[in-house]
């Protein structure tokens, strides 16, 4: 069985911090991080939001748009989970009163979404589960020092869900083929060093709790390894990139993505972006991108992305008739 998107919803908190607030307290300018990253406006969670609380949201939304059946398993793509242990889906299933169903955190930064994506077709072609909901969720304001100019800017928080049901390969909806790496040989260019078991326990002060990154190496890492893993796919599916309607990438920089696509081939006027509103909200930015397309049925979309690790994922589907075209409407 293939997995057949049928739903999907987001959350993202109402406060709006804009170029201009940065740069209200910060050496930094709208100008330039328009310039550098597109990015005009992120939105920030207040510090009583944790990701469950934008998963949970997120996953309500889609479930209104689905069909009626619960799905029967829970994934959350995150880096930024409400605690060490456990893990974010179970906290979001126990909250939809789903009860002793299969729930586990994906960690592939802001390429989770696709793995995301990946596991439940997974468990979907095993027989695991029929219905499954992958949330993408990330409060990246959390982990990210807001006096440092050269990060702070760059990420927003955020949620978007989509729910799979067992469906056919040939149907609208239909997700796959993948195409999945990674290269941990990288780690240092984009990581949190301290939190786990190398660096345990950091205090609130120490800035090791905080993401770190070498930006133009990420930057070119980025832009190779989408572009890579891009074509294989394409090529794995015996696609040629006029076969594509739509692209959507990893929303992290505008030029990134331009990048990427300019590589491919891809017209200006296929290319989805959102970053301007919402910048890099990590494994949230796929799904708010899909969210946000205004996508038509029928459209084939191609997805990828690249994350801390290194880890990068893609993968295509047809866009089905969710009865909606413009989602506006639902933020
Ligand atoms: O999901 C993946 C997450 N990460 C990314 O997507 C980041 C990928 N990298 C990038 O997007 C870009 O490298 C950045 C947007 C982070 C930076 O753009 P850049 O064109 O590579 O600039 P740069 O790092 O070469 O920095 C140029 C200058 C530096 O000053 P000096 O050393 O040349 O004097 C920075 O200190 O810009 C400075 N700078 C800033 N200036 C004003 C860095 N951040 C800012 C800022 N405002 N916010």
């Amino acid at each position: 069985m293939t997995a057949v998107l049928d739903g999907i919803g987001v959350a993202v908190p109402d406060r709006v911090v804009t170029n201009d607030d940065f740069a209200a307290r910060l050496d930094t300018t709208d100008d330039w991080i328009r310039t550098r990253t597109g990015i005009g406006e992120r939105r920030i969670a207040d510090p009583a939001v944790a990701t469950s609380d934008l998963a949970f949201a997120a996953a309500q939304d889609a479930l209104k748009h689905a069909g009626s059946e619960s799905p029967s398993a829970v994934l959350v793509a995150t880096t930024t989970p409400d605690h060490p242990m456990p893990g974010v889906a179970p906290l979001v299933a126990a909250r939809l009163g789903w009860d002793a169903v299969p729930a586990f955190d994906v960690q592939a930064a802001c390429a989770g979404f696709i793995y995301g994506l990946a596991a439940a077709a997974g468990l979907i072609a095993t027989g695991v589960s029929e219905r499954v909901l992958v949330i993408g969720a990330d409060v990246m304001s959390r982990i990210t020092n807001q006096d440092d100019r050269a990060t702070a800017v760059l990420f927003g928080d955020g949620a978007g869900a989509v729910t799979l049901r067992a469906g056919e390969a040939e149907e609208p909806g239909a997700i796959g083929p993948f195409d999945l790496g990674s290269d941990g040989t990288q780690v240092g260019h984009l990581m949190v060093e301290a939190g786990g078991t190398r660096v345990p326990g950091p205090s609130p002060e120490e800035p090791a709790r905080f993401l770190s990154m070498n930006g133009r190496d990420v930057y070119r890492h980025a832009v190779r390894r989408m572009t890579d893993s891009s074509s294989r796919l394409l090529e794995r599916a015996g696609l040629e990139v006029d076969d594509v309607d739509r692209f959507v990438a990893h929303q992290a920089n505008l030029r990134i993505l331009m990048a990427v696509a300019d590589r491919l081939g891809i017209p200006e006027e296929r290319r989805v972006s959102n970053v301007d509103r919402f910048g890099n909200t990590s494994a949230a930015s796929i799904p708010l991108a899909l969210a946000d397309a205004a996508l038509r049925p029928g459209e084939r979309i191609l997805l990828t992305a690249f994350g801390s690790g290194f880890t990068w994922g893609s993968t295509l589907m047809t866009w089905p008739d969710l009865g909606f075209v413009d989602n506006d409407h639902r933020r």
